[in-house]
């Protein structure tokens, strides 16, 4: 069997390594890229040696010797395209989040379904070094039953504008962007949990602070700061099935004196932080230990982490190995995502049967 023939659709800011874990790869072959803009696809199209470069995903997808697409345009448009690739009979690798809404998660899952092919959903910290060795350690039972994780994932100027701050096109803001990666590696490293209730605030207090000055951010490669419609701040409380709880809090812009990311759990027999560094912590003969693991990546390796991303999708169009990201969990993730957002603007808690 030849080389698995690869199209990527949208070649802005991320797909730069999508592109560069196909390139890294021995079964895959960068065939074409897409995007609205014909100038940047055909930049990435020239940089990573694909031979079509198109405007229009439906062309891309009408090639029959395409044989999976990574997705990574704006959020409004990943269900939309994610079907239409599935039923074009190709593989998706979908940037997270896999949608806006949970109806558009479940329109995908059945389309999955029907196709009988892989949609992996672009949970790259699943992917991490650090977090495959801790989930070694959570696995055999180091940290006994974790019963308590908390995230945060604070920006205090890293609003990026464009699309990322237009409601419409993004979904949300902070919560959807960020909250997602780290709501999702706690509740993957919690065991998957049931979720049972949440309860969340979004703040739109300082606006997208473009006035600032001094200081630079990440920004969209359509950078645009004349409109801004989502949430500057969120936080939520989210509980489960098991009693298990997560705490966690995100933004693109707050009176912070520094940025933080953190994410920690917490169990009966030990804990863990997985950021800003791998540290494990346990109790033995009355003492309380914290091991420093001694490994090259102890934080978020952004380019091995979407290597190893890349390669399980393309392993497990190959059958070598399983996704680690299936589409049901894109689903799991959009309903608390959404979930928080409603109970940000009902002030209730929602309830999950
Ligand atoms: N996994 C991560 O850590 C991570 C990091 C950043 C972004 N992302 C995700 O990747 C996606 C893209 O983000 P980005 O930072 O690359 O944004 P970007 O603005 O840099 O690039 C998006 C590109 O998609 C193109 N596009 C939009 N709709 C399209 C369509 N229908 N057909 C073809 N092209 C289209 C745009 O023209 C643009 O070039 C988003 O879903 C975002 O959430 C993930």
């Amino acid at each position: 069997m030849g080389k698995l023939k690869i199209g990527v659709i949208g070649a802005g800011s991320i797909s730069q390594y999508h592109l560069g874990g196909y390139a890294a790869h021995q079964d895959t072959e960068i065939y074409a890229v897409c995007d609205l803009n014909q100038e940047r696809a055909e930049q990435k199209a020239k940089e990573f040696g694909a031979s079509k470069v198109f405007t229009d995903y439906h062309e891309l997808l009408a090639l029959p010797e395409i044989d999976a697409v990574s997705i990574c345009t704006w959020n409004n448009s990943h269900a939309e395209i994610s079907i239409a690739a599935l039923e074009a009979g190709k593989h998706v690798l979908v940037e997270k989040p896999l949608c806006k809404t949970v109806d558009d998660a479940l329109r995908v899952e059945e389309a999955v379904r029907k196709s009988g092919k892989i949609l992996q959903v672009g949970f790259v910290r699943r992917y991490a070094e650090n977090t495959q060795i801790l989930k070694k350690f959570i696995d055999a039972s180091d940290l006994g039953e974790i019963y308590y994780a908390k995230a945060s994932c604070l920006r205090r100027l890293g609003n990026p504008g464009g699309w990322f701050a237009d409601v419409e096109r993004s979904g949300g803001g902070p919560l959807i962007d960020l909250g997602v990666h780290v709501i999702d590696i706690c509740w993957y490293l919690m065991g998957k949990p049931k979720v049972v209730s949440v309860t969340g605030n979004t703040y739109n207090r300082l606006g997208n602070r473009s006035n600032v000055e001094h200081l630079s951010f990440y920004q969209a490669a359509d950078y645009d700061s004349s409109k801004n419609s989502v949430e500057d701040m969120a936080n939520a409380l989210i509980r489960f099935e098991n009693g298990a709880s997560l705490m966690v809090d995100v933004s693109f812009t707050l009176h912070a004196k520094q940025d933080e990311l953190s994410v920690k759990l917490y169990g009966d027999k030990g804990g863990a932080e997985l950021e800003p560094e791998l540290s494990i912590v346990t109790e033995k003969h009355n003492t309380i230990l914290n091991f420093e693991p001694q490994i090259d990546n102890s934080t978020f390796n952004f380019i091995g982490a979407f290597n190893n991303e890349v390669a399980t999708f393309a392993e497990s169009i190959l059958g070598t190995k399983t996704t680690l990201s299936p589409v049901e969990d894109g689903v799991e993730m959009m309903k608390i995502l959404c979930a928080i957002y409603e109970s940000a603007e009902t002030g209730k808690e929602i309830t999950f049967k």
